[in-house]
């Protein structure tokens, strides 16, 4: 475990933005963390953290910041058709799709190159071609911050929904995650439903039916040509979570704006495309100050360089208020304010 005063907080946001934190504590095994949270009472303030990979810090933090960096990647689990993993928090979630597509167990595939941590891919049930981490998801440990006891979690209690889990409602920063377990497939069952993931396997596989491999090559080729690196263009993946509305408010648009890119959701709802609708209200490469939109996809919000957090919470409110004059939709961030 360390702990450091007065860190900076640059190299754990990857918007880069560069703050103070009073205090940094990382814990390098499981095992610290019960006994650190018995030993010292919660600070006013505090927050847990991953990679920092979907937090915007707008001023210094007045309080703790909690990073798990524990390691470990371990079967515990074995049947012919199935394997059981289990993965310690602070493992990066692509490290992980990559073990598992090594070892030719399906299910990731689709969630490649996601940045994060393993703690942090539960608490937001990460997302991306038709996957969601939910699908492989089996249990939890955590740990109360509060009291230092362990718990576990299944899968009734995570109530997980798009881009949510219970611990972005009741349990919010009341728990640090220690370990997951989730199970992965030992005979590929493919998930090709977006016909854009499937060209691109096909393509660059030249197989009809691609291998788990082709598909993570053909997701990260995809990321890469839209998502900007944010070791050099500072950002937080989608700022925005696709807005979901209910049908007369869909048709109402969809009349004026034949356009309109859109999913149909199974229980009669409809989510829309913010990054669409961004460009759709012109702000597609929008530049305020030091931060904009990017110019390849509207739904990231880029830090040009030396961005103050705040100067990115203007540029989002700039998008929210003009997306809500042009379509009538409110638009609310994926990204956490800090
Ligand atoms: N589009 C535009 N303009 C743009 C970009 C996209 O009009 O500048 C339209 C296109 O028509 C496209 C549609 O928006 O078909 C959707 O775009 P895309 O396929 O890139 O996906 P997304 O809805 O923007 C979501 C997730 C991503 C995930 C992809 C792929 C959210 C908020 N975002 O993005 O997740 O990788 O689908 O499944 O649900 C993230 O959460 O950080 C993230 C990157």
């Amino acid at each position: 475990m360390r702990t450091i005063q007065k860190a900076s907080i640059k190299e754990y946001n990857t918007f880069g933005v560069d703050n103070r934190v009073n205090n940094l504590v990382i814990f390098d095994h499981a095992e610290e963390v019960s006994a650190y949270f018995k030993e010292n009472t919660l600070p006013d303030k505090y927050l847990v953290i991953g990679e920092g990979s979907n937090l915007l810090f707008t001023k210094d933090f007045e309080g703790s910041l909690y990073k798990m960096e524990n390691k470990g990647i371990a079967i515990v689990e074995e049947k012919p058709q199935a394997v059981w993993v289990k993965v310690a928090a602070g493992e990066k979630w692509d490290d992980l799709v990559q073990w598992a597509v090594d070892n030719n167990y399906g299910g990731l595939e689709n969630l490649s190159h996601i940045p994060g941590t393993l703690g942090a891919a539960p608490v937001q049930n990460i997302g991306a071609y038709g996957v969601e981490f939910q699908d492989v998801f089996q249990s939890l440990e955590a740990v109360e911050m509060a009291t230092g006891d362990v718990r576990k979690f299944y899968l009734q209690e995570m109530d997980f929904d798009y881009r949510y889990s219970s611990f972005k409602g009741p349990l919010k920063n009341k728990y640090i995650v220690n370990w997951v377990v989730i199970k992965l497939n030992r005979y590929p069952l493919l998930q090709l439903d977006y016909a854009s993931l499937k060209k691109q396997a096909q393509e660059l596989s030249g197989k009809d039916i691609p291998a788990i491999a082709d598909i993570r090559n053909a997701v990260i080729h995809i990321r890469e040509s839209k998502l900007p690196d944010p070791k050099q263009l500072g950002n937080a993946g989608s700022f925005f979570k696709n807005p979901i509305v209910d049908e007369a408010t869909f048709k109402a648009l969809q009349k004026t704006y034949p356009q309109i890119v859109y999913y149909l959701l199974d229980y009669g709802k409809y989510k829309l495309a913010a990054a669409w609708l961004i460009e759709n209200s012109g702000l597609k490469g929008f530049v305020m100050g030091a931060a904009s939109v990017h110019d390849q996809h509207a739904l990231i919000l880029i830090n040009n360089g030396g961005a103050k957090g705040s100067q990115i919470v203007n540029l989002s409110e700039h998008i929210q208020k003009t997306v809500k004059q042009k379509f009538g939709v409110d638009l609310d961030p994926e990204v956490l304010f800090v």
